[in-house]
């Protein structure tokens, strides 16, 4: 029984094994984000962040596309004639998702790409802390191809990603590469046989459940925040992060793997993570 079946509209959510599995559900429209799905995607994020049960979150889409990015007719077309306001609060609900909340999650995120991603799809993409993508899906940077530079932050998310040459080839060629290539390129940790993608991904998924959440939560948000600190800021940062860590942290995990290294030998923290009670 799925407590979630039904809740939403355009996105299904399922939690099984300490995995929270979102998937884009509009295969009809290849999941294209339209203003009610960035919507229902603020009530998923928000939901999933308070379910125990969902401590590894992966975000996918149904049928062949992970996501055609925005939806042209009803993130665009549509929204060009109304008020300025409404506007203003369909923009805000898009970044609300895919940056806001999913950038800096309390929980670990997992992008799995299992067919096509287009324009804005990316800024969900690279929000996501990890990606794993199917060999053969297909990327595009296709805003050029439909007359619009990219929009939101998704030339911030390929600058942060790929590299300078190789983003701006895809920005202004509009040319599609594949889930190889995005690995290569450093778009996608990597990238596997399509048969073989639910698999890798739940194995990573594992790895991140043995490890102590709150830990994980400083971690990334502490790398993703250092990128744009001075080597001085960093540093305070970084320090008050790792103290925040330690004093957040229920299962004083810190405590607990350095017992098991020093004391009672249990352990090589360099080979493999302390053991959670
Ligand atoms: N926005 C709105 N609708 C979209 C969409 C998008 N981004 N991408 C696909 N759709 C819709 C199509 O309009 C079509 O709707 P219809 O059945 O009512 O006509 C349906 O989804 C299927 O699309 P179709 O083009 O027939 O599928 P395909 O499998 O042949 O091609 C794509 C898939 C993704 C290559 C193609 O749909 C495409 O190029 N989409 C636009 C991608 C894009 O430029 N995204 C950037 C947005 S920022």
């Amino acid at each position: 029984m799925n407590k979630y079946e039904g809740r939403w509209q355009t996105v299904k959510v399922d939690v099984a094994e300490g995995i929270g599995w979102i998937t884009l559900n509009r295969p009809e429209k290849r999941n294209a984000m339209s203003p009610t799905l960035n919507r229902e995607m603020i009530d998923v994020l928000e939901t999933l962040e308070l379910d125990d049960a969902a401590q590894v979150i992966v975000l996918t889409g149904a049928g062949e596309s992970w996501s055609a990015g925005m939806d042209l007719k009803e993130y665009f077309r549509e929204t060009d004639g109304k008020p300025e306001i409404m506007q203003e609060r369909i923009r805000r609900d898009c970044s609300q998702w895919q940056w806001k909340l999913l950038r800096m999650y309390s929980k670990s995120t997992i992008a799995m790409v299992n067919g096509w991603c287009f324009g804005g799809a990316f800024s969900p993409l690279v929000a996501c802390d990890l990606a794993i993508a199917a060999d053969d899906a297909v990327f595009g940077l296709s805003e050029v191809n439909w007359g619009i530079p990219p929009g939101n932050l998704v030339s911030k998310a390929v600058a942060d990603t790929m590299g300078h040459r190789q983003a701006l080839h895809y920005i202004m060629t509009g040319e599609t590469f594949t889930g190889k290539q995005a690995a290569e390129m450093g778009l996608v940790n990597r990238s596997v046989p399509r048969e073989e993608l639910r698999d890798a991904v739940v194995a990573l998924a594992r790895n991140l459940l043995e490890k102590n959440p709150v830990v994980l939560r400083y971690a990334k948000q502490g790398f993703k925040r250092a990128r744009e600190l001075t080597w001085e800021q960093g540093e305070d940062y970084l320090y008050a992060k790792t103290d925040q860590s330690n004093y957040r942290d229920p299962e004083k995990g810190r405590k607990e793997g350095l017992k098991q290294f020093l004391d009672d030998k249990t352990i090589k923290p360099g080979l493999q993570a302390y053991k959670r009670t």
